[in-house]
């Protein structure tokens, strides 16, 4: 186990190191990166708070994370190598102890956010399909359930393969077997050869998560070829602690690869989602002509601050595994006695009991009441049929209560 509680004194000092672990603009002679601390004049390097304050340093000092820090230990840019040693450490912590991967077995990077790592896995996998079977773009599709997010459609319009969305059942919110079947035998009648499936480990707007074993033996069923990405952004941090014998993990040998946002349930800064993948596969996402960028570069968006993985370990390290799972377990707690409250009042709705999302049925709701407390509608073009809850830190049961009466 990497990670564990650590103290505000053991934090901060890891994280200076870390800072100075990296070469300065300051006092190294740097003549040729295009790169820079932030600009002195808007953002003071001599405020007395620093010396308390390792993210803000980190940021102020803006190290370039550039490239895939994971893939060796010596190989990336080497003027930020001490920032870089912490990203490299946050990528084991998450994958080994949150994920169930193997030591080391796991490749990886802090992505602009849970659309870039969707992204990221789709183009790994054409690019696999393309150098290693000679498929043609018309040949891919990627699968996913209507309930996932929209980044799945905007990555098959980007990478220039088909988008297979597939229906759900209305109230289990599961992928509709007979509808996959259909739509892959179509799929293979068009020439479409090869595929990459997308499982939610929690969707946006009901917090279900789907049956990886069950829409597996669909694929195995028509002896089509398939990769498996989980798409933890808004589960990630929490389901693998409210339910620890999930199957959505890398344990589970069909997973290949997960994103998950920090800046989301971890309540991190924007800018903090994360790509991690099995090793042997960030190579098919090389961009050979990044000459000048050492160690190449292997992902979608280049140069990041190294200040996005620091404020992830912060996090993990402040509250470390059981104090983490215990701020999830309050949450779920919440989400509990929200449901027992619309049962008693007969206010239908979909709920993973693992998850602290509720979703009612909108039939029933007043809109102008949902609307009032933000409550966020799966449709905004029509009338919804949804209005959902996510029980996040900020909704206290105060807030909740006022909802219940309101509506009730
Ligand atoms: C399940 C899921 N996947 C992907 C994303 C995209 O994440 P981001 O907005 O960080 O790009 C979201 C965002 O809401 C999400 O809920």
């Amino acid at each position: 186990m990497i990670w564990e509680k650590l103290s505000k004194e053991a934090i901060n000092n890891r994280v200076f190191e870390a800072v100075k672990g990296n070469k300065s603009y300051d006092s190294d002679n740097i003549l040729g990166i295009p790169g820079t601390y932030l600009d002195t004049e808007q953002f003071y390097r001599d405020a007395d708070f620093l010396s308390n304050a390792p993210y803000l340093t980190t940021l102020i000092n803006n190290p370039n994370h550039i490239g895939c820090h994971t893939l060796t230990d010596d190989g990336s840019e080497d003027l930020f190598r001490g920032t870089q040693k912490i990203e490299i450490e946050l990528i084991r912590m998450v994958s080994e102890d949150i994920l169930k991967a193997d030591e080391k077995s796991i490749d990886g990077y802090i992505a602009p956010g849970g659309t870039e790592a969707n992204i990221q896995a789709m183009w790994i996998y054409r690019n696999y399909y393309m150098q290693e079977f000679g498929a043609s773009h018309d040949e891919i599709a990627v699968v996913f359930s209507s309930d996932s997010h929209y980044s799945m459609h905007k990555g098959a319009n980007l990478l220039n393969i088909h988008a297979l969305e597939i229906d759900v059942n209305f109230d289990t919110r599961q992928i509709n077997r007979v509808s996959l079947q259909h739509q892959l035998n179509r799929a293979k009648e068009q020439g479409i050869k090869y595929f990459m499936l997308i499982q939610n480990m929690s969707t946006t707007m009901f917090g279900s998560v789907d049956e990886i074993a069950e829409n597996h033996a669909v694929f195995e069923e028509l002896s089509l070829p398939v990769k498996i990405h989980l798409d933890g952004a808004f589960g990630g941090f929490i389901y693998p602690f409210s339910h620890a014998e999930n199957q959505h993990n890398f344990a589970n040998p069909l997973v290949n690869s997960i994103t998950l946002d920090a800046h989301k349930m971890l309540m991190a800064p924007y800018g903090t989602g994360m790509f991690l993948i099995r090793k042997g596969w960030m190579h098919y996402s090389t961009t050979k002509e990044a000459q000048y960028v050492q160690g190449l570069d292997f992902t979608i968006c280049g140069s990041r601050s190294g200040a996005n993985a620091i404020a992830i370990w912060m996090i993990l390290q402040t509250h470390g595994p059981q104090g983490w799972k215990q701020k999830m377990k309050d949450l779920i707690d919440l989400a509990d006695w929200f449901c027992a409250e619309l049962d008693q009042r007969g206010i239908e709705y979909f709920r993973n009991p693992y998850m602290n999302i509720v979703t009612m049925k909108a039939n029933g709701l007043d809109d102008e009441v949902c609307k009032s407390y933000r409550l966020v509608a799966d449709d905004y073009t029509g009338k919804p049929s949804w209005w959902k809850v996510v029980v996040m830190p900020h909704v206290k049961k105060n807030s909740l209560m006022a909802f219940l009466k309101d509506i009730s």
